[in-house]
């Protein structure tokens, strides 16, 4: 089956409102020359307090997608009530979110993100009718005693515990190494897509051989318009998430325009 490759921006906690504005017109003004069909499913995850500045694109060429939608980088479970400083789904969803990144590696390092917050996370955000970007992804220390593959399955053991196979199906996967986060150092394509084989067989487990070949599994660290072509040139490297190369339009745009050019 094919994939929709997905090209998600994950801003951080970077831009201020006018900047993140500026950013979002260029990559708006570069998707608009294409229809839904032709792009990769284009992702965008502000701050917050920049949800009001940008907006998913929906195609007008009757394919009924989008051309860019946009992503909250974490949420809540619980769906209201006493969490001061929290989200919840329903509160993204109003601020025009369809997707949310949980479990990124900066949250469990540095917020104590657990694996059952973020099977909880998962539950909400599928229950409320959005897509969750679920981050997993393994240390220098795991990766040198080679416990990279029994870490990363119990990873996704956990964020997918109960959640039914149809839901699994259509939930997206960010494999990302964290020695490859922000450190300029992509992991090797080749390797990066053995693991998300390995990620893609737990999910049969799991789920099925039908979810497994649905879901779509990214790989993210230190993704750049010169690692992209390869990359997605891999079975099963069904897109990328993508930190600092998402920040200036240029290499984020170019990322896009390669991803078409490799998947068509
Ligand atoms: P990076 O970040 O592209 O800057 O390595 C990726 C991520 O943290 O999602």
């Amino acid at each position: 089956m094919s994939r929709k490759p997905i090209i998600a921006g994950n801003w951080k906690m970077n831009l201020l409102q006018s900047d993140a504005k500026a950013l979002f017109d260029e990559i708006s003004s570069y998707v608009s020359n294409y229809t839904a069909v032709q792009l990769p499913s284009v992702v965008i995850a502000p701050v917050f307090t920049s949800l009001n500045q940008v907006h998913s694109i929906h195609c007008d060429c009757g394919c009924g997608g989008d051309k860019l939608a946009v992503a909250a980088q974490n949420c809540h479970w619980e769906t209201s009530g006493a969490y001061t400083g929290e989200l919840s789904v329903e509160m993204l969803k109003d601020a025009g979110c369809s997707y949310i990144i949980i479990g990124h590696s900066e949250r469990r390092q540095y917020f104590s993100e657990t694996d059952e917050m973020i099977n909880k996370k998962a539950k909400a955000i599928l229950a409320g009718g959005l897509i969750p970007i679920i981050c997993c992804g393994e240390t220098l220390e795991q990766r040198e005693a080679g416990s990279t593959d029994v870490h990363i399955a119990s990873q996704i053991r956990a964020a997918l515990a109960g959640i039914s196979s149809e839901d699994i199906a259509k939930s997206v996967i960010a494999y990302e190494p964290i020695w490859a986060i922000g450190t300029g150092k992509s992991c090797d394509a080749d390797e990066a897509n053995r693991v998300i084989k390995m990620i893609r067989s737990v999910v049969s487990e799991i789920a099925g051989a039908s979810a497994a070949d649905s879901i779509r599994i990214l790989y993210g660290g230190s993704v750049k318009p010169s690692t992209i072509e390869e990359q997605m040139s891999k079975s099963d490297i069904d897109g990328a998430l993508i930190g600092g190369a998402s920040l200036k339009a240029e290499s984020f745009i170019d990322i896009i325009d390669k991803t078409m050019k490799v998947s068509v």
